[in-house]
């Protein structure tokens, strides 16, 4: 491994719980955007790696699963099967990404939630190829399509535990009637499905980036996960696990604090009880999410009575999480050392008042030509990006595991940049 200053810092602290903005390595960030152009992912495959270590090693009695929704790139899946973490799959597409990583059946969950049709036909075709895989079910409509199919493998209720969590509204699940089998009702269903399925699990998710005070709420839904094995036991249906679904939040904030992991798997493992199954766990945002940053150049800048509307070639279409959910990212202007400090606007260059990356934040000076780092990208970031307003999606580096090599210092093209002409590609006439 190369000497670089950002790798002896991070030596110095060997996998700090959490990786901030500022830790990245300006120089080789500048670097990678000369060679690649922006807006660009990129990607750091050792700390995806650190973080899976870091989660195995506070549930060392839980079955870790990575919620590869949160960033689906192949080069991510790898480091995760690698790093012995299963996949917990949202649908066919994340199930053939997986199959399609090496992930074997029996580290495959497929979560079904309201699935089209198309996605039980392949995720039962996968199991004949693949028996081990698991599907878990948030009604009892979706055991009947599946027991329709020919289905009788293994298979987990998704319950609605009625307490939800999360950094927003529009992302916490657990007491969501769309998500799950109503709390009173679920030993029932596990019983009856117990008879035509392998019966492995129960499991439930309160919501998405889960701190603070919100800790309480998913503590509760594990006691009530708790109490619901032990009535499944009860009836005499063996569980295999309890999952009690992913959920943990990383500090987006530059001094937010990091979520103490150790104490929240310990009050974990103590709201559950005693139960008879291994627990689970999904997290899908804190694997990916300070592994990864989004590099944007500066194409203009205004001055307003306001503010200082600073134009990037990044928008809602690579990084939608501030427009939808009004979330904080941490922006740091690779090129600014040493100039004033103003009030700046960062916007992108979608024609909807939403595309703005943050408001009148106190940054350097911005200058057409600059390389601004948005952190915490990793998650929900290149996942979420579209192609409204026809512009391509971004390229994607990945730094770190194989792809660096010997050296330290090279980089992977793991995502093209798509082209004007992918655009149109699926296009009849
Ligand atoms: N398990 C299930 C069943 C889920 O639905 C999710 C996330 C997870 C696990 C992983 O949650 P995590 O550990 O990543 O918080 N796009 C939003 C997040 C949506 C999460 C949806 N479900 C965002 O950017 O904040």
């Amino acid at each position: 491994m190369s000497e670089s200053a950002d790798e002896v810092s991070r030596d110095d602290r060997p996998n700090p719980a959490v990786r901030r903005l500022a830790d990245w390595d300006a120089a080789r960030l500048e670097s990678l955007a000369d060679e690649y152009g922006t807006p660009l992912y990129v990607t750091d495959l050792d700390r995806v790696a650190e973080n899976c270590a870091r989660l195995r090693e506070a549930f060392p009695d839980a079955e870790v699963r990575y919620a590869v929704k949160a960033h689906t790139g192949r080069a991510v899946l790898e480091t995760v099967r690698d790093a012995g973490l299963p996949a917990e799959c949202a649908s066919a597409g994340e199930v053939h990404r997986a199959l399609g990583a090496g992930f074997s059946g029996d580290e495959i969950q497929y979560t079904a939630v309201h699935p089209p049709a198309e996605d039980l036909d392949y995720v039962v075709d996968a199991w004949r190829e693949h028996p081990d895989l698991t599907v878990t079910v948030g009604a009892a409509d979706t055991a009947e399509r599946l027991a329709e199919r020919g289905f009788d493998g293994r298979l987990c209720v998704r319950v609605n535990p009625g307490v939800g969590a999360g950094h927003h509204e529009k992302v916490r699940t657990g007491a969501n009637a769309k998500f799950g089998v109503p709390y009173d009702r679920a030993a029932d269903l596990v019983e009856s499905a117990s008879e035509a399925f392998d019966l492995v699990g129960v499991h439930a998710h309160a919501g998405s980036g889960i701190s603070g005070d919100d800790l309480e709420n998913h503590r509760e839904l594990v006691r009530r996960m708790g109490d619901l094995a032990r009535d499944v036991s009860a009836t005499g249906v063996d569980l295999e696990f309890v999952d009690v679904g992913g959920g943990f939040g990383v500090p987006y904030g530059e001094d937010e604090p990091a979520l103490d992991l150790p104490a929240v798997a310990e009050a974990t493992r103590e709201a559950i009880g005693d139960i008879d199954a291994t627990l689970a766990v999904e997290p899908g945002r804190y694997v990916v999410a300070d592994a990864g940053v989004l590099l944007t150049r500066v194409n203009t800048v205004k001055e307003t009575p306001e503010t200082v509307v600073t134009g990037v070639d990044a928008g809602m279409t690579t990084l939608l999480r501030p427009a939808l959910y009004d979330a904080y990212h941490a922006i740091r202007n690779l090129d600014g050392e040493g100039r004033e400090t103003v009030g700046a606007t960062v916007v992108g260059p979608i024609c909807e008042s939403s595309d703005v990356f943050c408001e009148n934040r106190p940054l350097p000076r911005p200058e057409r030509g600059d390389l601004l780092a948005v952190g915490n990208a990793g998650a929900y970031g290149y996942e979420m990006a579209s192609t409204y307003n026809s512009r391509p999606r971004p390229a994607e580096v990945a730094l770190g595991g194989e792809a660096d090599g010997e050296s330290g210092e090279n980089a992977a093209l793991v995502r093209r940049r798509e082209t004007l002409t992918d655009l149109t590609e699926v296009e009849s006439r």
